[in-house]
């Protein structure tokens, strides 16, 4: 099985006794208020989804990540894990005391103040995001929050809401998808990350990479994107229906990744392929503008910058794909390394498009999409408010 991130597979998550003695303290202790992405963080430090770390990152580790895509001590990390808070807030707590992380006023984690530092929210939206507009939702989710960072390892004693209530089947921690894929005996498992629901394209690229593995890792991100995104619980359906139809069963793990989506297109590719490494794939999937939004990158940024690091520091493999999309000529989904025809022959749907086509209540083509999203996807355009 391979190694997680740093070594080791981190779990900061209490239970029993511990747990109930923990809920008992974090009642006495000042208490933070956790925005959605924040909780979302706290759920992947806590389950070793984000291992090596331990907690929200000290102010060392925070600029080397920022700067060099690295930790203090030397290891790859792309963006920083961080909680902010209020300058009021912070002057309110000391360093070295615990508070309690809270969710609508319900303690769920402890948090062990190390350190509380100002940063350069500027300086960190142009080298983690390349661009300091406000337009891009990662930038305006970093100016919105907080001016102070609290830094310090976390144990979690309760979960968010959400993780209680949305897919709570589908919630796999590292440890439980490293189980499962020893007992089913495979080897080498390829992760997909997706935003999205699944059309043609994507279904392409899964399949070509697992004619040369063992599993599938199915990996819908659930945390918070943004708003004209397509809901999370939308998206299940379409993957169910996908997996039951079109895919061998004994071949794909559905499972759900609790991340918040920052938008940050390469430096987010290399998050995500870290992360999967710690569930125990093998090999990740990079397509198209992985994690991107608007033109913020280029179409393969997040493929080139593997490049900045020795394969073996990053540790998975990730597979590269080139755009695809259907030809009419060929009959099939194919990319421009393996077609042969002209513009004409191809069918090219941008996701701008495609939502406009589902607001006026009009099928998308068998061609981009199977026939079963198609309607998950028209019928909750339906009905959305
Ligand atoms: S993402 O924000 O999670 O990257 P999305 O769900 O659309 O968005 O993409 C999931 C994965 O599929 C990413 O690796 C992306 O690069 C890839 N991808 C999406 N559409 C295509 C396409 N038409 N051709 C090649 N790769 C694609």
């Amino acid at each position: 099985m391979i190694p997680p991130h740093g070594g080791m597979l981190v779990q900061r998550v209490l239970y029993g006794a511990l747990a109930q003695a923990a809920r008992e303290r974090a009642g006495s202790l000042p208490c933070i208020p956790l925005t959605r992405a924040q909780l979302a963080d706290l759920e992947m430090l806590a389950t070793g989804a984000y291992s090596p770390l331990t907690g929200f990152m000290r102010r060392e580790d925070y600029l080397r990540v920022v700067r060099e895509m690295r930790l203090a001590n030397g290891l790859i990390w792309p963006i920083p894990i961080t909680l902010a808070v209020g300058e009021e807030v912070a002057r309110s707590l000391k360093v070295g005391r615990d508070v309690a992380l809270c969710e609508d006023g319900r303690p769920l984690a402890i948090l062990h103040v190390e350190e509380i530092y100002p940063y350069d929210k500027e300086a960190e939206a142009r080298l983690v995001y390349r661009t300091t507009e406000e337009a891009h939702p990662g930038v305006a989710r970093l100016y919105a929050q907080g001016d102070r960072l609290l830094a310090g390892e976390i144990w979690l004693f309760d979960w968010p809401q959400a993780t209680k209530t949305q897919f709570p089947e589908l919630r796999l921690p590292p440890a439980e998808t490293r189980r499962i894929f020893r007992e089913r005996g495979w080897r080498r498992i390829v992760a997909f990350q997706t935003r999205n629901p699944l059309h043609r394209a994507h279904e392409y690229i899964q399949k070509v990479a697992l004619e040369i593995v063992d599993g599938l890792l199915l990996h819908p991100l659930v945390g918070e994107t943004k708003a004209d995104d397509v809901p999370a619980e939308v998206r299940m359906a379409t993957y169910k229906v996908m997996l039951e139809k079109y895919y061998p069963r004994e071949r794909v793990l559905l499972a759900v990744f609790p991340a918040p989506m920052r938008y940050a297109g390469p430096r987010e590719a290399v998050l995500h392929a870290l992360a999967r490494k710690n569930y125990g794939c093998t090999h990740f999937i990079v397509g198209r503008d992985h994690a991107g939004v608007g033109k913020y990158y280029g179409t393969y940024d997040a493929q080139r910058i593997f490049d900045d690091f020795r394969p073996e520091e990053i540790g998975i493999t990730p597979l590269f794909f080139e755009h695809a999309f259907f030809c009419r000529a060929c009959g099939t989904v194919v990319t421009a390394k393996t077609c042969p025809h002209d513009e004409s022959q191809r069918l090219h749907l941008s996701g701008t498009q495609v939502r406009e086509k589902l607001r006026r209540g009009e099928s998308l083509p068998p061609e981009f999409t199977r026939p079963e999203v198609n309607e998950i996807l028209l019928k909750a355009y339906r009905t959305r408010p």
